[in-house]
This record gives C-alpha cells, sequence and structure tokens, in this order.
C-alpha cells in the first residue's frame, strides 16, 4: 500500500497509530536534534518528525530532502508537544521510521504557498504547480462540488446530460467560430459550437422534453477577465414550457447552489426589464449590491445658457451619499477616468451640496443655489452628497454613466464580493441595429422568439427596433452568469424572422435547413437557458477573473503560455489538409 492516510486525515484518536503517507515536501526546518518536514498532498499538510537521537542516518536523509521532492514516511503518529491551531492535522505529527524518496524535484521557479512569489505568466507556464497551491486547488474543488450539485440537480428533476458534436458546421451565431479543416474533405471545414443550440433544439423535438449538458462551448473573440476563448456551459433546455416555468426551474437551480456552497438562502430574485435597467442602471447587467440609480435632469437644466447641456439629447447624474468633501484631486481623477477611452464622455460636471446647505459646482457660472437646488432636488440628493451628471446621446451616457457608478461604487467599498445580488433581466429587445453594416442582428440569437404581443411589428420595418423578445439573463453582481429564451417552434414565424436579419430564402436553407426540416416534423414549444459555469465559479467565490477557475486556461492573448499553443504546423500537415498558408 502506498499510503495508508492521507496528509489531512490524521487527528488526536489516531495517536498510537502506526500510518504510510506519501506527498510532496512543502518545507523543511532543521533544529538541530529535531528536522521537522511539513508534507503535503491535496488533502492537507501532515508535520514528519525526525529524531536525530533515535535515527542519525533517517535524519540526516530527511535534511537533504528538497522543497517538492516527493517522498513516502511510515511512522508513528504522536501528540505534538507545541500545536498548531491553523491547520486540522496541528495536534498531531508523525514520528517517521522509514523515508523512501519517490522522485526528486527541480526546485518550483515560484513559492508553492498560498501567497506565491510568482507572477501571473509564471504560474501559468507552470500551471501543474500554481494547482499545488490551495487557492487554485480549491477553486478547482469548489468548481467539481457545484458541478455535482448541479447534476443531481437537474437528474433528480428529470433532465438528461445529452451530448451534442463537438465538431459542427459552422454557423455565424454572435462570435466568430474557430474552424478545423477536414482532411477527408478538402477544403471543408468543421466549426467547434459556440453552444449547442441547435442541437438541444433538435433534442425537443426529437421528443427528449428536458436536456442539460455541462460542455465545453469555443467563441473567437476578444478575452477579458471573464471571457476565455474556451469556456464551459451549463446548457439547458425544456419542452412545453412558459418563461414562467424556465426562470423559476433555473432560479432553483442558482438558489440551490447558494444554499449549499455558502449557506445563503434567498427570496425570490427580483426581476428587471431591459429598458429599465438601461435606464436606471445604464447597463443589461446591473450590479445591485449597492443602489446610486441614475437620475434624469434633462428638463431642470435646460434653459440657463450652459450650451452642453441645452443641446444634450440626455443629462443624467447619480448620487454619491455623503461625499460633498471630495477634493479637487478626487474630483480631477473622476473627470480623467470618464474622459478615458474606454469611457469615452467628453467630461464630467459635479455639484456638491454642501453639509451647510449651501452649494458648490463645475457649473457655478450658469446655475445659482436656486438652479443647483431644484437639480439636487430632483436628484433626490441630501446636503452632504455629491452629484455627478454626464450629457449626450442618450444610450452612449447612459452606459458611460454606468462605467462611472461601478468606479464609484468600488471608491466606495459598495461592491463586497461576499455579498450576492442576484437579478432576472427580461424583455430584451429582440433585435439590435448596426450601424457599421446597416442591418439589425438578433439581439440574442435568431430562433429567440418575439413576446407575442410585439410579433405583428414583424411586419413593419419602421417598429423593429422596438420588438421585445422572450428573452432573459440571470445577472449576479453585475455579472451575466447566464441566458437563454424561448424559442421559435413555428416554421412559418421562423422564416419571418430569417427575412428580418436579411437572409434570402437560399441562405437561411444553406445555414439553417436542417433545423428548419426538423420544424416541419412536428416542434414542440420549448425554450432553455445556459449559464456560463466559470463565471458562477468565480462569482461564487467572489473573484473577478474566470481565470482561476479553470485547471489550464489561456491568456489574454488567447494563448496556453504552458503548451505554447497555438503553434504553426508541419507542412506535411498543411499539405495533408490542402492548405495553403499565405506568405508576405
Ligand atoms: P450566451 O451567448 O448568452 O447564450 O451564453 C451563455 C452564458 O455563457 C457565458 N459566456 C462565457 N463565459 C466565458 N467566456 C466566454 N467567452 C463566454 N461567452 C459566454 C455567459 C453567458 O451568459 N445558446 C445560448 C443560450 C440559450 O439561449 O439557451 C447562449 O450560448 O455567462
Amino acid at each position: 500500500m502506498y499510503r495508508t492516510n492521507t496528509c489531512g486525515e490524521l487527528r488526536l484518536a489516531n495517536v498510537g497509530q502506526t500510518v504510510t503517507l506519501a506527498g510532496w515536501v512543502q518545507r523543511s526546518r532543521d533544529l538541530g536534534g529535531m528536522t521537522f518536514i511539513d508534507l503535503r498532498d491535496r488533502y492537507g499538510i501532515t508535520q514528519l518528525a525526525f529524531n536525530m537521537e533515535a535515527n542519525a542516518p533517517l535524519c540526516e536523509q530527511a535534511r537533504k530532502l528538497g522543497r517538492e521532492y516527493v517522498i513516502q514516511v511510515t511512522g508513528k503518529v504522536i501528540e505534538r508537544s507545541s500545536k498548531n491551531s491553523k491547520i486540522p492535522t496541528g495536534d498531531i505529527e508523525l514520528e517517521v521510521t522509514e523515508l523512501n524518496i519517490l522522485n526528486e524535484a527541480k526546485t518550483p521557479p515560484f513559492t508553492i504557498e498560498d501567497q506565491s512569489d510568482g507572477g501571473d505568466d509564471l504560474r501559468m507556464k507552470y500551471r501543474y504547480l500554481d494547482i499545488r497551491r490551495n487557492p487554485v486547488r480549491n477553486n478547482l474543488i469548489m468548481r467539481h462540488q457545484m458541478a455535482m450539485l448541479v447534476r443531481n440537480y437537474l437528474s433528480d428533476r428529470d433532465f438528461l446530460e445529452i451530448e451534442t458534436p463537438m465538431l459542427i458546421k459552422s454557423t455565424p451565431e454572435g462570435a466568430r467560430d474557430f474552424v478545423v479543416p477536414s482532411r477527408m474533405n478538402p477544403g471543408e471545414f468543421y466549426a467547434l459550437p459556440q453552444s449547442p443550440q441547435q442541437y438541444k433544439q433538435l433534442l425537443m423535438v426529437a421528443g427528449m422534453d428536458r436536456y442539460f449538458q455541462i460542455v465545453r462551448c469555443f467563441r473567437d473573440e476578444d478575452l477579458r477577465a471573464d471571457r476565455q476563448p474556451e469556456f464551459t456551459q451549463i446548457d439547458c433546455e425544456m419542452s412545453f414550457v412558459h418563461q414562467e416555468d424556465v426562470l423559476n426551474m433555473f432560479e432553483g437551480l442558482a438558489k440551490h447552489l447558494f444554499k449549499e456552497m455558502k449557506g445563503i438562502e434567498f427570496d425570490k430574485f427580483p426581476r428587471m426589464t431591459w429598458h429599465d435597467a438601461m435606464r436606471l442602471y445604464g447597463s443589461d447587467k446591473p450590479d445591485l449590491r449597492f443602489g446610486m440609480t441614475f437620475k434624469e435632469v434633462t428638463d431642470v437644466v435646460k434653459g440657463h445658457g450652459f450650451g452642453l447641456f441645452d443641446s444634450s439629447e440626455l443629462v443624467v447624474g447619480i448620487v454619491a451619499e455623503g461625499c460633498a468633501e471630495y477634493t479637487r484631486k478626487q474630483l480631477d481623477a473622476l473627470t480623467d477616468f470618464v474622459k478615458r477611452p474606454q469611457v469615452g464622455a467628453g467630461g464630467m460636471v459635479y455639484i456638491k451640496y454642501n453639509a451647510d446647505g449651501s452649494f458648490k459646482s463645475s457649473v457655478d457660472k450658469f446655475y445659482d443655489a436656486e438652479a443647483l437646488k431644484a437639480i439636487a432636488d430632483k436628484m433626490e440628493a441630501k446636503p452632504g452628497d455629491l452629484m455627478l451628471l454626464l450629457c449626450g446621446p442618450a444610450m452612449k451616457t447612459r452606459v458611460q454613466l454606468c462605467a462611472l457608478r461601478l468606479e464609484m461604487g468600488n471608491q466606495l467599498g459598495l461592491r463586497d464580493p461576499q455579498k450576492f445580488a442576484p437579478l432576472w433581466v427580461i424583455d430584451f429587445p429582440l433585435l439590435e441595429w448596426d450601424d457599421e453594416t446597416q442591418r439589425y442582428y438578433a439581439m440574442h440569437h435568431p430562433f429567440t422568439a418575439p413576446k407575442p404581443e410585439d410579433e405583428p411589428l414583424l411586419d413593419d420595418p419602421s417598429r423593429w427596433g422596438d420588438i421585445r423578445a422572450n428573452a432573459y439573463d440571470i445577472v449576479m453582481n453585475g455579472t451575466e452568469v447566464g441566458g437563454g429564451s424561448i424559442r421559435i417552434h413555428d416554421r412559418v414565424l421562423q422564416n419571418k424572422m430569417f427575412h428580418t436579419l436579411g437572409f434570402t430564402d437560399e441562405s437561411a436553407a444553406a445555414q439553417f435547413g436542417f433545423l428548419m426540416d426538423a420544424f416541419t416534423y412536428g416542434a414542440p414549444p420549448h425554450a432553455g437557458l445556459a449559464f456560463g459555469f466559470d463565471r458562477l465559479c468565480s462569482i461564487f467565490a467572489g473573484a473577478d477573473s474566470i481565470r482561476d477557475f479553470i485547471a489550464f486556461p489561456k491568456n489574454n492573448a488567447g494563448r496556453d503560455v504552458m503548451s505554447q499553443s497555438p503553434a504553426p504546423i508541419a507542412p506535411e500537415q498543411l499539405e495533408e489538409l490542402q492548405i495553403a498558408i499565405k506568405k508576405n
């Protein structure tokens, strides 16, 4: 037997037992007569004691062990004279009688400690060493536990986990596809799925009724902290359901995860229409951990000779409670913040509502105390508060103010990662106008159903922007953790939708013919949703980046710095695939 116990297991109750452990040398301390080694495995750390007096050769051998050596030890569990209350095994140690070196190790390029001295790049390059560290390992353990809870929850409710293909037909969904050349069909390509969307709908036509899959998805898009080129969805679909059934089912799943993982119980998740989310928070994924909702003051500020406000479609602001004391430097920094290209505002107006009831603003030239008081009243500001205003075209300004609101939330410590604010955003627009290509795109995907009462608007192109979809997102702490919709199951409506999106009969048939055919054989009404599993894990752990919850993630340039992929392939491989690389 390699080991009788793990390094996280032994307690006072085991004192007197002879056990064998195996693991990695975390560190050793040499105290003359005694040598102590912390032995680590996935389960914890156990202290090993080597006594010079009792067994000098063994102690000498122990002193020579380097960090991360893999060893096996046998010995007696004894009570420690100086206990360590910080670790579960801290009451005991192992009095070693046999030591077997299973493998030597080079000194790792960074310390395998909770607070490592390794930078991001180094840790990614040696990810297998990084995973030996508690924080990373614990994230992966948490991910496993969440996956098990999800599987059991859905399986208990008659969902079947069914795998769908990874080599599929390229369809323009949202992002770019990753494509895979076919050797047997020269000049032709598979795509890796951006999601199993069409297959799960086909499974509904096939009568499978409730489907789920914890599934890898691939999207060739620009990366951010919450985006990876390959990521995992908890992908779900149900037949014979209304929107309410879908929201309740997956709200139930989210609540179950919160209860089991965090011990938190939620009442019903709040719901907000997309329209309200944009109006009040400037975002379709508002962070509801704090208020600071938008206050529109366009009517109140006009007509005072301030040209910028007078000519703006929207003047809107937020109230930072108790921040009237902000210094010039702090206000300048906020102005710089909104002027950064990522935010893109032309500038920022501030109004301090001083504790004594007086006002000081960056627009004192145009607004007297009475006018400023009218703005403060409209914004429901109190003495001691600071008002921050932006102006310009409505949607653009709201999005800019959203960035400022989140920045103020950060500065004021209102975005506590251990606090959770779930939300359903519903009634998304069906279509989104794209200035560049001068056409409408499906905001979610082309299979999303319009709200039945808005369906007639499909016949009036001038109203296409007003059509609402039966689509919903689940948002937590300002992150979209999932989204879905009621699907179109009617062929005629689906055809109409394709036409709206600029497809001809032929191009729709070429792209989606198999799905359209399937719909002629009795498609049930169906709907679904997919959670971003990596995002869900990171939110639950209160972390910013999903990378920490993926065993082997890519960096921001989409590279795996450990295996050095992507990489060129051999000329013979290219030839076999009949692919010619254009040389500059
Ligand atoms: P959607 O495109 O909204 O919907 O994706 C569902 C969820 O997946 C997560 N997600 C990502 N996570 C990490 N990295 C990425 N690059 C990434 N892209 C998306 C998000 C998102 O909410 N087929 C539909 C679902 C449906 O209609 O049932 C779909 O894929 O958390």
